[in-house]
């Protein structure tokens, strides 16, 4: 039985290859833009031009705000903050992936903290929400990388080298929600292969945190299904042809939903392959789908026993398993096992190791871990050290 829910999302997604033109009719009540970008894809693609041709035209005052990089920093987001004061900007539009996009949100916040407060403390140390009477700037964004679904929810994730952690606050207040979101496929040609492929299984992930929670039959669970199903026949296709339009289409829009808290909706859920791979994030630096990846099936198949049905189900109805002749461990394992060669296939990382950890690092790891309560399992510490044991140890 579907939990109770309140589900409300004022972004506005506009899609497609002529989604940049709606840009100016968007900004239309904003005048001084903070422009959020990374380390120059979007100048090297020729979408910063296009970008900042529209904002000229449209008579907007320009605030340049780039560097960010992927896994954003304390650091920079309190730079991000300053300039949003310096410039008192009305609006941040981030043109990037979901590191630009989760800055964005994190400086929407940060703009009006005063002197005295640091943005790590009150909102990813204490997860405190901007207080009402307080400024909380919009933000937008022009995608070009998908995966994370930034674009459509009030997540926004910053690490924090120093203290070796890595936390996302999903923000409550709904004015931390993007009012648009661009979406135009063709702009994600350009993404290297690793980050494309990180991606996919950041989408992948994101629907299996909220899928394997509960044995109940709900309609959230077959939205999820079939946003799995998409993912796998478009992934295929796009690694094999990154500019495969339908493909590429079909990704990023299945990135959205999969993350904009609706296949969620009713259901408690699980989030450890983001706690752990979040942790590993922090200790490395690695890239954030990577992290998912090589910690995601030791994960699953430890708690497959506690989760057995969904497991069962999450084998036939997403990749198509035989039932015939199965216990229904053999078909659980088999499901796990299809994911896996899915992975191989498309090229994801299946070891820590490949990112850079080693047995020096995993006390480390376990340390940057929270466990959650949502889904089959409350981890102890010591199965957060045997999932990345089995990960170090995969080939
Ligand atoms: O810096 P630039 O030059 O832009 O290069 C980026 C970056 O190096 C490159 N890129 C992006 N678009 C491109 C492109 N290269 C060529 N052509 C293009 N069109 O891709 C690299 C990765 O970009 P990034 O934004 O870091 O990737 P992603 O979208 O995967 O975002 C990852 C961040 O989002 C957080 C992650 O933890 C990580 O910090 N997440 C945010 C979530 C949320 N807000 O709900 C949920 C996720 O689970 C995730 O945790
Ligand atoms: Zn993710």
């Amino acid at each position: 039985m579907l939990g109770n829910f309140a589900y409300h999302n004022p972004t506005k997604l506009i899609f497609g290859k002529d989604a940049l033109a709606s840009l100016a009719a968007e900004l239309a009540p904003y005048s001084t833009i903070q422009l959020v970008y990374g380390s120059g894809s979007i100048r090297r693609f020729g979408i910063y031009n296009q970008v900042v041709e529209a904002l000229r035209a449209a008579g907007k005052t320009i605030v340049e705000d780039s560097g960010v990089m992927p896994n954003p920093t304390i650091e920079k987001l309190r730079e991000g903050a300053q300039i949003a004061r310096d410039n008192d900007v009305d609006f941040i539009l981030a043109v990037g992936g979901g590191s630009c996009v989760d800055y964005a949100k994190a400086v929407a916040v940060s703009k009006d903290l005063t002197a005295g407060e640091d943005p790590w403390d009150v909102y990813f140390d204490r997860f405190e929400e901007p207080a009402a009477d307080r400024e909380v700037v919009p933000v937008g964004s022009v995608l070009t990388m998908m995966g994370t679904g930034s674009e459509m929810n009030r997540g926004s994730v910053i690490t924090n080298r120093e203290l070796g952690r890595k936390i996302g606050h999903v923000f409550t207040d709904e004015r931390v929600s993007p009012r648009f979101a661009v979406l135009n496929p063709e702009f994600t040609y350009t993404v290297p292969r690793y980050q494309m492929v990180a991606g996919i299984f950041d989408i992948m992930n994101h629907i299996t945190e909220q899928y394997f929670s509960n044995t109940d039959d709900n309609t959230s669970d077959y939205l999820a299904e079939g946003l799995m199903r998409s993912l796998v026949t478009a992934s295929r296709t796009a690694v094999a042809n990154p500019t495969d339009y339908e493909a590429r289409s079909n990704i990023m829009w299945t990135a959205t939903w999969a993350l904009n808290t609706l296949v969620g909706c009713g259901k408690t859920q699980d989030w450890e392959v983001h706690m752990i791979g979040q942790a590993v994030g922090a200790v490395t630096d690695a890239t954030h789908g990577m992290t998912l990846s090589a910690v995601a099936l030791p994960y699953y198949r430890l708690i497959m026993p506690y989760g057995l049905e969904k497991f069962v189900r999450f084998a036939t109805n997403v990749w198509g398993i035989d039932t015939a002749g199965k216990t229904n461990e053999e078909l659980a394992a088999a499901g796990l096992n299809a994911m896996e060669n899915w992975m191989r296939e498309i090229g994801c990382v299946m070891s820590i190791r490949e990112l850079g950890a080693d047995e020096s690092s995993l006390d480390a790891i376990a340390d940057a871990t929270l466990t959650m309560t949502g889904g089959y399992r409350t981890l102890t510490r010591a199965e957060v050290l045997d999932v990345l044991r089995k990960s170090l140890a995969a080939k």
